[in-house]
């Protein structure tokens, strides 16, 4: 039978709210206000920590059954305590039980930690879990430590240790990110279930970077063994051999002090000592760190040299992946929980062709956005691999969602370095049907898509309109080579508004003294528009190296006269499906494409909700999830055939809806401006730039919050005034908005008529609709 997926999606109790847990935490912060009169300032934190650590480790052995302590005054307590740092050494950090007894507890107080939790559930879990608790959340954040729920460490141990053939007890289980010990004791827990023995510590292993993760992880699995023991004894040498301090992923101490060395177990440098610590192990497991690339820059340029897996893009949970797999037996198994944007982010295309080359891909949970982690803002996902190649006919499992997960089958030889979408077979069918009933774009109109400018310095080569005027005062001839661009977060769905912006056009060849107010300008920034010069070695302040004179573009933009012609844009980082028709000869900055055509069928296609649909499953996820339609990638867009009255008919809609767009925004900006000038609103917001959806009280209230600080409340007589210009303008805006509506839901109607999507086709297509798709249709 299939193992339940933890229960995940968001109507389930808060991740980290296993029982006992939210009552400890409270009975922990009530102690606290009393201890801290008590502590005095210096070295509080770290004896606050110290009582709390040792007063929980009491809370949990007296609900397992393992200690009764009745200590009823301060010098009692620490003597429990200085019992538990004789058997526990290392296990323990912070203060010593001889320093904690210099401090005065009241009796009350000392009463109230002795009996912390009494009463509730409480499992050696509970430790990593509240030492989680304990961290600060942007510290958390910052380490990527999210700590795992125990029932999601359990169901990752079942659907890998359980799948194995072989006896459990044998097993050399690795957590190389092991904080408090959840997968270790998910792993111990299971072996003891399987066997009915307990799992010999010897085979248990982890390393951490955190010092104090690591001593808590010792601690649980010391209780973990106590519980099988019936009694707590001295903890087990091998909590010490085996459970290290180091940094999983560096080997250099030059990189990081705690670099480790897999071959010993310890750190680099330190004696090899007398354990054993294996070469491969037979199962590894974790959550490792989520950590952006860009707090990892000090590490990257060892990853490169370490990693094949490697790209500056990567998050840090990638090289985990590598090192696991390399430090995994043949047919070994490792079971992680990782974000999900490896799945189709740009960065891990070694990964994932990898993984479908090298490992037989047994697993897969997606839960999306499902709140796995208290107060973190990560999307996780389930990794569950053997090592050693798949057999031709491998299916991957595939579950997606929370609790109502759905669960189907991907063949693995359908997964590759590309993005891997995941889909079940309805899903796949469709995307297939969209391709298969369709021509890819460059053969539907022989064209392919063009970048914008890449100046290589825009603070010299871009500029406003009053610097534009300066320039074309001081020479008229200015004006030849100063064209109005749009930036990629201008372009807009069916059309785009120009925003004021220019760029100095200065292509291969210009002659640039015929130009003086332009090169005038240009020198203030000569040292940063030089190109590099081929061979130079060092620092250099100008832009990269290429055959261009330093007045000139970066881009040789060969195409120029493509931008001057009626033309398709759409954005580089694609958060909504917004493709526009330019009939206005504008260019466009680095951050946006264009299709040299005005082919109406083709805007409507690009702009339909099918292709939002497609494209969600087939193009790089970006940050965020923003789409990155790449030149590449999109001359195989899907383009369907029309009829001639198919042809016609979207032909006049979009006219119609290019135009009325380009109305609404035209009043709009016209509005805005108006409130800049007599209103003092210099920055308008979302809100006032989507004046259609407000009410006339809501504008009023907007405009009242967005006026310049200091600006003097508006009298009655003055809302009043401005409640009617908003019923000036506002019927006609939102008389056309409605008319946009109805227009896009033909035009949507007849391209999907054109895709031969049924009924069925589309109801599939509503319900697995991507976030952001367009509403109408
Ligand atoms: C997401 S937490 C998971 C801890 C544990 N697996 C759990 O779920 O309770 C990640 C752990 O990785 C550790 N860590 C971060 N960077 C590391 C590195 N380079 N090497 C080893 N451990 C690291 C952190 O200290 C933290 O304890």
């Amino acid at each position: 039978m299939l193992p339940a997926v933890p229960a995940l999606d968001r109507s389930s109790p808060a991740p980290g709210s296993e029982p006992g847990i939210e009552g400890l935490r409270a009975d922990c912060r009530r102690v606290q206000l009393e201890l801290r009169g008590a502590l005095g300032v210096e070295g509080r934190a770290s004896l606050l920590r110290g009582v709390l650590d040792r007063a929980v480790f009491v809370a949990v052995a007296r609900a397992m059954g393992l200690l009764d302590p009745s200590a009823q005054t301060w010098a009692e307590l620490v003597e429990v305590f200085a019992g538990l740092e004789s058997m526990g050494g290392a296990a323990w950090t912070g203060p010593s039980a001889s320093e904690l007894a210099q401090l005065r507890i009241g009796d009350a107080t000392s009463r109230q930690l002795a009996s912390l939790g009494e009463g509730r559930p409480l499992c050696p879990d509970t430790l990593g879990q509240l030492f989680e608790g304990g961290l600060v959340r942007r510290a958390r954040r910052d380490a990527g430590v999210f700590f795992t729920p125990a029932s999601l460490a359990d169901f990752v141990v079942q659907e890998t240790l359980g799948r194995s053939q072989r006896d459990p007890g044998s097993l050399r289980v690795l957590d190389p990110a092991c904080g408090g010990g959840a997968f270790l004791l998910a792993a111990h827990r299971a072996v003891r279930r399987a066997t009915g023995k307990e799992g010999a510590l010897a085979n248990f292993f982890g390393v951490d970077k955190n010092g104090e993760a690591l001593a808590v992880a010792r601690r649980a699995l010391w209780l973990e063994h106590a519980k099988a023991q019936g009694r707590l004894e001295p903890a087990p040498a091998q909590l010490f051999t085996n459970l290290r301090q180091g940094d999983s992923v560096v080997d250099d101490p030059q990189v990081d002090p705690w670099a480790f060395d897999w071959s010993t177990g310890r750190r680099v440098g330190a004696s090899a000592g007398a354990s054993t610590w294996p070469a491969r192990f037979d199962l590894i497991l974790g959550n490792p760190p989520f950590v952006r690339h860009e707090q990892l820059g000090p590490f990257k340029a060892h990853w490169r040299e370490r990693f094949s897996t490697y790209e500056g893009g990567a998050d840090l949970f990638v090289y985990f992946i590598e090192r696991g797999l390399e430090l995994l037996a043949p047919g070994g198994r490792l079971g992680f929980v990782v974000s999900n944007k490896w799945l189709r982010g740009g960065y891990a295309a070694r990964l994932r062709e990898r993984l479908a080359r090298d490992c037989t891909v047994e697993l897969l949970v997606d839960h999306g956005h499902a709140p796995v982690f208290a107060g973190a803002d990560a999307f996780p996902c389930v990794l569950c691999v053997r090592k050693g190649p798949p057999a031709p006919t491998h299916a991957v499992q595939v579950i997606q969602g929370g609790r109502s997960a759905e669960r189907f089958a991907v063949p693995q030889r359908s997964l590759a370095a590309a993005p891997w979408s995941l889909e079940p077979p309805a899903v796949r069918a469709l995307v297939a049907a969209l391709r298969e009933r369709a021509v890819p774009l460059a053969d539907y109109a022989g064209i392919k898509p063009h970048y914008g400018v890449k100046t290589g310095c825009n603070a010299a080569l871009l500029v406003d309109g009053p610097t534009r005027d300066r320039l074309c005062r001081e020479d008229p001839r200015s004006a030849e080579i100063l064209v109005k661009y749009l930036r990629g977060q201008d372009v807009g769905r069916w059309s785009s508004r120009w925003q004021g912006r220019w760029m100095i056009f200065t292509r291969r060849g210009v002659d640039i003294d015929a130009y003086p107010a332009i090169k005038a300008h240009l020198e203030g920034f000569r040292a940063r528009l030089e190109p590099r010069p081929r061979g130079h070695a060092g620092p250099w302040t100008g832009r990269k190296a290429g055959g261009y004179a330093w007045y000139e573009l970066q881009d040789a933009v060969d195409y120029h006269a493509a931008f001057e012609a009626p033309k398709i844009v759409y954005q580089v980082i694609q958060f909504h499906p917004r493709y526009a028709l330019d009939r206005d000869g504008l260019y466009t900055n680095d951050k946006a494409f264009f299709l040299p055509s005005s082919d109406p069928w083709l805007l409507a296609c690009l702009n339909s909700p099918a292709m939002w649909w497609h494209n969600w499953r087939c193009l790089v996820h970006m940050k965020d999830e923003a789409l990155n339609p790449a030149g590449d990638k999109m001359i195989h867009a899907p383009i369907p055939q029309p009829t001639k009255a198919q042809r016609e008919q979207v032909a006049r809609a979009v006219e119609a809806v290019v135009a009325a767009r380009r109305a609404n925004d035209e009043a709009n900006a016209a509005l805005l401006d108006g409130l800049r000038r007599e209103w003092g609103v210099e920055r308008p917001g979302k809100k006032l730039g989507q004046l259609a959806e407000l009410d006339g009280d809501s504008f009023v209230r907007e405009v009242e919050r967005r006026r310049a600080k200091g600006s003097p409340r508006l009298s009655d007589a003055a809302r009043v005034e401005l409640r009617a210009v908003f019923d000036a303008e506002a019927p006609e805006l939102r008389e056309r908005r409605a008319s946009i509506a109805g227009l896009e839901r033909r035009i949507a109607a007849t391209v999907h008529a054109a895709w031969a999507l049924n009924p069925d086709e589309l109801a599939r297509m509503r319900a697995t609709a991507p976030p952001r798709t367009p509403t109408n249709w």
